[in-house]
């Protein structure tokens, strides 16, 4: 499914690692600001007994965030490209007792449920790697019932820009044409497209502070990143970006006590 030979889905497809996401998500977990659910679940009410999809489910984040909302009634199901990741995922639904089930599915296909099947359908840090955005848009249109909502999360065009600027200082390099292109597709096609589709579009951006306290606990999260992964194939290049991020960063830390990444997030809400 995800051998596609087709160009567009080389540009933008994207099967996650099960290693790299953890590391990234425990990253924010351990030293962000504040919390991205408690923000997530404050835009978007979960009634209890809804039938929610959520699309790029990864090892089930927001499975288990939603998940915990929902009463006898309610079913969640996650969708994602990965096995590897809807193994833990389903784990993780099991651990926390919730009804869920899991699907393999690469959301550039259409589906196979019938229309108006969900209440509600969630995208987080997944849907700006679709190839084709207004066809992806168009059939999570088609799966909501008539009063269903959307809920897409991703990064606005600022997200960890002091970051990615020290990445190109050190490295010596442009932002790679790809991570910047997929930086900026909410705010230039998702938002667009979701408005004309939708009715009721609510934007809000959620501002976080990530403090690494470590030159360690930074290049946990800079290794696990698709910024490095594009910005060089060759692994000897990659580990002396690695090394000169270390020093720059230690440098930091030595004189201000922690490195800090400025996070912003775009969390759009639309409906039917
Ligand atoms: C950055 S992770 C986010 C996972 C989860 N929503 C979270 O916030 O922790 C992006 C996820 O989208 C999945 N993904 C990417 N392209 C996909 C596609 N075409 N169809 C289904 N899932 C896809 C990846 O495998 C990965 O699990």
């Amino acid at each position: 499914m995800i051998k596609s030979k087709n160009k567009n889905f080389k540009k933008w497809g994207y099967k996650e690692n099960s290693k790299k996401l953890y590391s990234r998500t425990n990253v924010h977990k351990n030293f962000s600001e504040k919390d991205i659910d408690v923000w997530m679940l404050g835009i978007v009410k979960i009634k209890g007994d809804e039938r929610i999809l959520d699309l790029g489910c990864g090892d089930g984040k927001q499975i288990i965030a939603f998940g915990k909302k929902l009463t006898k009634g309610g079913k969640i199901i996650g969708c994602d490209i990965s096995n590897e990741l809807l193994k833990k995922a389903e784990e993780k639904a099991k651990e926390n007792n919730i009804n869920a089930s899991f699907l393999l599915h690469d959301i550039n296909q259409p589906f196979s449920f019938k229309d108006e099947e969900f209440d509600f359908i969630s995208s987080l840090f997944s849907i700006y790697y679709v190839k084709n955005p207004l066809k992806v848009i168009l059939e999570i249109k088609r799966l909501l019932n008539k009063k269903g909502k959307l809920f897409i999360a991703g990064p606005t065009p600022n997200n960890a820009r002091d970051f990615w600027e020290l990445h190109s200082k050190i490295t010596n390099k442009k932002i790679p044409q790809v991570s910047l292109e997929r930086g900026t597709r909410i705010h230039n096609t998702f938002i667009p497209l979701i408005r004309k589709y939708f009715r009721n579009t609510e934007i809000d951006i959620f501002k976080n502070i990530v403090h690494f306290p470590s030159s360690e606990e930074l290049l946990k999260y800079y290794s696990s990143s698709l910024l490095l992964e594009e910005s060089s194939k060759n692994r000897e290049e990659k580990k002396i970006f690695l090394d000169k991020m270390k020093r720059e960063v230690e440098k930091f830390i030595e004189r201000n006590g922690a490195f800090d990444i400025k996070k912003e997030v775009y969390g759009i809400l639309a409906y039917k």
